[in-house]
């Protein structure tokens, strides 16, 4: 009988290339659009999604130098990146408040992607650019160190299971890539609607070295470390739920001290 490692002529058979998958923190759906978002897609697509090298998944981003953002947006100005921009409802209501601002939203579902495009039309918002790919490897290699002036990170999913919490995008190591990117004096603002989430954020974040919780002072008992309600995020499908559900939102600000 022939040996399964071995070509029919005894040869040593080639290994199958393994396509190394990271743990991420989505999950990919089916990507159809609608006519809406198709149109979205095809009309917008080139001049406002942001191609990168990718790497071994089709929502990876290779190690690569960083884009020059100046370049991109034809224009230099503060960089505010959002992470999991799902269909812009917050991301293009923001932007608009910050003209300003060049603003890079990363999201790896096409269709949403699509749904921004549109609705960046429908406000005649031009001040946002999009990278359909893994935001936390993009932050990594898309960034020079100490050039993001905010990161938004808005009702990321919260993996309830203790086994998935591996999936989380708050971690003690990705606290420290934001702490890198962001320019000192940088904010990292955060909200959920989850409340395990929440503390899990305030367990890794208050500690995180270089990060300070902006509204804790544990000489106040007016600054428990919750943040108000961000005034500028407008009120997305996600808050709605949660609201219905009868959770509450936790909204939280870390600054870069060091
Ligand atoms: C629950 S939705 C929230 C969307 C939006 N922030 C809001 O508040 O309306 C989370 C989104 O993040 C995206 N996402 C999760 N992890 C991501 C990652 N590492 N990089 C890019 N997008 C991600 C998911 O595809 C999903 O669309």
């Amino acid at each position: 009988m022939q040996n399964p490692s071995e070509t029919p002529s005894g040869g040593p058979r080639p290994r199958a290339h393994r396509v190394h998958r990271d743990v991420v923190s989505f999950v990919r759906r089916s990507a159809r659009m609608n006519p809406s978002q198709e149109k979205a897609w095809q009309t917008w697509n080139e001049s406002r999604v942001v191609r990168v090298a990718q790497g071994e998944t089709e929502t990876s981003v290779a190690p690569q130098p960083p884009v020059d953002w100046t370049a991109v947006f034809g224009r230099s100005a503060p960089l505010l990146v959002e992470i999991g921009s799902g269909t812009g409802e917050s991301l293009v209501a923001m932007a608009q408040q910050h003209p300003d601002a060049n603003v890079v939203a990363f999201e790896v579902f096409q269709p949403a992607v699509a749904s921004t495009l549109g609705r960046m039309a429908r406000e005649d918002v031009d001040n946002v650019r999009i990278v359909m790919a893994n935001g936390q490897q993009g932050l990594e290699h898309l960034f020079e160190p100490e050039s993001v002036e905010e990161l938004w990170l808005f009702f990321s999913d919260p993996w309830h299971k203790a086994r998935h919490h591996k999936r989380r995008l708050v971690s003690t190591d990705f606290a420290q890539l934001v702490r890198s990117r962001l320019v000192t004096g940088g904010r990292w603002r955060l909200a959920t609607d989850w409340e395990d989430y929440a503390q899990w954020m305030r367990e890794v974040l208050d500690d995180a070295p270089g990060l300070v919780n902006e509204h804790l002072d544990p000489t106040d008992p007016e600054h428990t470390g919750w943040a108000p309600r961000l005034e500028m995020r407008p009120v997305t499908k996600y808050e709605r739920k949660g609201l219905a559900a009868g959770r509450n939102i936790r909204d939280l600000t870390y600054r870069k001290t060091s």
